[in-house]
């Protein structure tokens, strides 16, 4: 007899839930200097229209899925896709989409979260470090403080394994007591800070000079340069919208494969999109970029790890209160990961439940190894090498965090909008308050979301080529041969995982639908 799923305890847990899902260093350091560097105000053109036609139809589709999937007792993407992809082609042909698929989600939720746990222990880490004044001696420039903490084995190694600690408690303790109530914690909390930070940002002046300012690093921010609007910034803003609402990681149909069955998709799907672009263009468009810029100019906004863990710390040294605001900043990065990262975390943890059969105490600490593996190299490459490169992180970033995720988010839409028989706006219109009206399925789910997303993922391969991201040894450590066997090493890491990825979710879709893939014809199993 088939296991009882679990659900969500209340409607607003799991919007918070999912909105820490979607909500995450994405929304705050990502965000931030994405827009800045590809043409400020200008990259908002291309990313609101990337929210409306891949984001919002992708997010309402994968909460279908999710659903959709649940009812059928299954809370992965290999599942799902076989399931909906069966209705019109071969179950041996969906048994294949749906092993690829699942492939690529383990891949994702493996290998992001091996770096982005990383991240998350820094942040927890710079958050214990600024209320004890740990960066406060100006001796040593923030930049050069930043490179020691993450050649130091006793930051990175304590703070990330509290963290994973801290998740796999959170994931044990299942849907409503673990990850539900944290996230009705986290989350209102987050935007608490957010908005205190918010509000000391603007309230800064122009402390260096006269010429800079907060407002006017807003200015920065949202003024339109046009000339830096071309292909590659739009690609940066589709990219965007895909890491920052967590679409083709498999986490969203993860967590709405906890609904019950005719649980409101449409209006939920929606309040986590506006949750988090209120956090991502409110919050983390006000924070970084006009505190940094009101002390150093253009010269300060760096990339992520520059703005979020070198310049912020140089302006928390030197304001009024910079050991709260630096702790408020750290705790709120802390929070927004976290909730992403357990998202990713459980994902694993009921890949071994309903593929392997193992319970979640034994598979939560499974995954915790799991993530010891795959993310030892992140924090062994600065001790061994003496760099601050990160080599090892940016190769998987580069295809675990952007490339895979459109490849994914593609396989989704088709196999919604060409493959399920039944119409998905009525699967995803059963129980909602708001209907979504046909032509979403019509015009945007079958013909101009793919179509977008296709001409997104040449635009990314013709780019990724010319970066020589496909070369034997990449363009971005040509220069550093040092690097090179981490590069490499992240490469076999992504393979090794592709190959048990793929072969586990086939064996686990063989072993459930046994009968009807030996048969090659559907056999209604509800
Ligand atoms: N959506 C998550 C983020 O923005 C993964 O960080």
């Amino acid at each position: 007899m088939q296991k009882k799923r679990e659900n969500w305890g209340s409607k607003i847990g799991l919007i918070l839930a999912m909105a820490g899902n979607a909500i995450g260093l994405g929304n705050f350091w990502r965000f931030p200097y994405q827009a800045a560097k590809n043409g400020g105000g200008a990259f908002m053109v291309p990313y609101i229209l990337a929210l409306i036609v891949i984001g919002i139809p992708l997010m309402l589709v994968e909460w279908m899925m999710g659903r959709l999937g649940g009812k059928h007792g299954h809370g992965t993407i290999g599942y799902m896709i076989y399931i909906q992809a069966r209705d019109k082609i071969k179950p041996r042909k969906a048994l294949i989409i749906g092993s690829i698929s699942g492939m690529l989600v383990i891949a994702v939720t493996l290998l992001v979260n091996s770096y982005y746990n990383h991240i998350i222990g820094w942040t927890l880490g710079y958050s214990i470090l600024s209320i004890t004044g740990g960066y406060a001696d100006k001796s040593i420039s923030t930049g050069q403080f930043f490179v020691n903490y993450i050649q130091n084995p006793a930051y990175v190694f304590t703070f990330w394994i509290v963290t994973l600690a801290f998740l796999a408690f959170a994931v044990t303790r299942g849907i409503q007591k673990g990850i539900e109530a944290w996230a009705k914690l986290m989350m209102p909390v987050l935007y608490i800070f957010g908005i205190i930070m918010i509000f000391k940002a603007l309230t800064i002046g122009s402390p260096a000079k006269p010429d800079w300012s907060a407002i006017k690093g807003l200015n920065y921010l949202w003024e339109p340069r046009w000339s830096d609007l071309n292909f590659k910034a739009t690609l940066a803003a589709a990219g965007q919208i895909f890491f920052t609402l967590s679409l083709g990681m498999g986490i969203i149909q993860n967590y709405a494969s906890f609904l019950k069955k005719d649980d409101d998709i449409v209006n939920s799907a929606l309040a986590t999109v506006s949750l988090n672009e209120f956090a991502e263009v409110i919050l983390g468009g006000s924070i970084a970029i006009p505190i940094t810029y009101a002390f150093m100019g253009v010269k300060g906004l760096g990339a992520g790890v520059g703005l979020a863990f070198i310049s912020l710390p140089n302006i928390f040294r030197v304001i009024g209160g910079g050991r709260i605001f630096g702790t408020l900043w750290f705790l709120l990065l802390f929070f927004a990961g976290f909730t992403s990262a357990i998202a990713m975390y459980n994902y694993l943890v009921t890949v071994l439940e309903e593929g392997v059969g193992i319970a979640k105490k034994t598979a939560s600490i499974l995954v915790f190894f799991g993530y010891i593996i795959v993310g030892l190299p992140v924090c062994l490459e600065p001790i061994i090498t003496h760099t601050a490169d990160l080599a090892y992180l940016t190769e998987l970033d580069n295809w675990v965090g952007s490339y895979l995720l459109v490849i994914m988010g593609l396989i989704e839409i088709i196999v919604t909008g060409w493959l399920m028989k039944e119409n998905p706006i009525d699967e995803m219109n059963e129980g909602s308050y708001w209907k979504a009206p046909k032509w979403i399925y019509t015009i945007m789910i079958r013909w101009i979301t793919p179509l977008v997303i296709i001409t997104i993922l040449i635009g990314s391969t013709i780019d990724y080529v010319k970066d020589g991201y496909f070369r034997l040894i990449p363009g971005f450590v040509t220069k550093t041969p040092v690097l090179i066997p981490w590069v490499e090493g992240a490469r076999i890491v992504l393979l090794i995982v592709f190959i048990l990825g793929f072969i586990g979710t086939y064996l686990g879709i063989k072993k459930s639908y046994k009968q009807e893939i030996e048969q090659n014809r559907v056999i209604v199993k509800m």
